[in-house]
């Protein structure tokens, strides 16, 4: 059966266009029966490569983890935060090793930085660079690796990182004899892509999100100020063209999300829209949003939760670990004859 395994990188609270599109799908598979492990960790390591403020990355990482059990991530899946298994850099140091300087020049995330660094005319086009951005692929494939993932569920823009664990993994393969498990990137069929305040892609970049927990005044208050059209209350509305509607359908039924185009049909006003979906996703984040406020000042608790999940995450990198150092030479002076 196979191992699914993702990171979440530990900056700020989820928002609920994070909750639908990768938190309630990763909590869904963490419940099935026909999954062979959920590996979920909170990538500290790769959120330094933002240079991050200290307390911001320690904060992070407690709302985070907050949000994925108040999620109801099931126990048993092993989550832990990728700075307790120290396994995973000391893999990401031999990768490294092995990995084409010419394999992250084309990393799409070092690309940017260096075409913005062309745009804005700077002489070094590394300018700003740390090798912490260059070789993000190469953390990200230990990450992978270390677990054996099978299934690698990530966004869009992480396809080209896993596909990278993938010829990393291959090439040691060749080399060093049968290692690694070639992964492979997995993307949510069916699972929304929300448009946030403004109607674009729900994105902290873009300043247009709805925080999943944030307290039901605002809540309120945000869901008000969603963008609509000038439509009147009474004249027939096109559902596909609503992001209120976008909104409504990633938390509701089937059936409740048919209703609700009848609804468009016979011309719902954007007022009553804004309520109805308001005490709609209000309803279903209710509990939830308590168990992240309770979780939220327990950090000691929290705390313990990562220890078990980073004891379980180490049972299985430690000895693996052992194989690998082998297999490139790293060996006990005992095994030469
Ligand atoms: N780079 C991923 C992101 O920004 C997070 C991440 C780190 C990750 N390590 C991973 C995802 C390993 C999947 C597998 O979203």
């Amino acid at each position: 059966m196979e191992i699914v395994l993702t990171g979440i990188t530990t900056t700020g609270a989820p928002h609920i266009g994070n909750y639908v599109g990768a938190i309630r799908p990763a909590v869904a598979a963490s419940w099935r029966e026909d999954v062979g492990g959920t590996y979920y960790f909170l990538a500290d390591y790769h959120s330094l490569v933002k240079g991050s403020d200290p307390d911001q990355v320690a904060r992070s990482t407690l709302e985070i983890a907050a949000s994925w059990l108040a999620a109801g991530l099931n126990p048993e899946s092993v989550f832990y935060r990728q700075s307790d298994v120290l396994e995973i850099p000391e893999l990401a140091w031999i990768l490294t090793c092995m990995t084409a300087k010419g394999l992250m020049n084309r990393a799409h995330a070092y690309k940017a930085a260096v075409d913005e660094n062309e745009a804005r005319g700077n002489r070094d086009p590394d300018q700003g660079i740390t090798m912490g951005l260059f070789c993000y692929p190469i953390l990200m494939a230990a990450d992978i690796l270390i677990f054996k993932a099978d299934k690698v569920p990530v966004g869009k823009d992480q396809i080209q990182h896993v596909e990278m664990a993938r010829d990393i993994a291959a090439r040691f393969n060749h080399h060093f004899g049968e290692t690694f498990v070639l992964p492979e990137a997995q993307i949510g069929e069916g699972v929304a892509v929300l448009p946030g305040l403004d109607g674009r892609k729900m994105s902290k970049s873009y300043d247009n999100t709805i925080p999943l927990f944030i307290e039901e005044k605002k809540l309120r208050k945000l869901i008000m100020k969603i963008k609509t059209n000038s439509q009147e209350p009474g004249e027939p509305k096109d559902p596909d063209d609503s992001t209120l509607f976008a909104i409504y359908r990633a938390f509701a039924t089937d059936a409740e999300t048919a209703a609700i185009r009848e609804r468009y049909a016979e011309g719902i006003g954007w007022g009553e829209m804004k309520q109805l979906l308001f005490e709609y996703i209000n309803d279903h984040l209710k509990e939830m949003r308590q168990e992240y406020a309770r979780l939220l000042a327990a950090p000691d608790h929290v705390e313990s939760v990562l220890q078990q999940g980073a004891e379980k995450a180490r049972a299985i990198s430690e000895p693996y670990m052992a194989e690998i150092r082998k297999a490139v030479g790293i060996r006990s002076l005992t095994d030469l004859r």
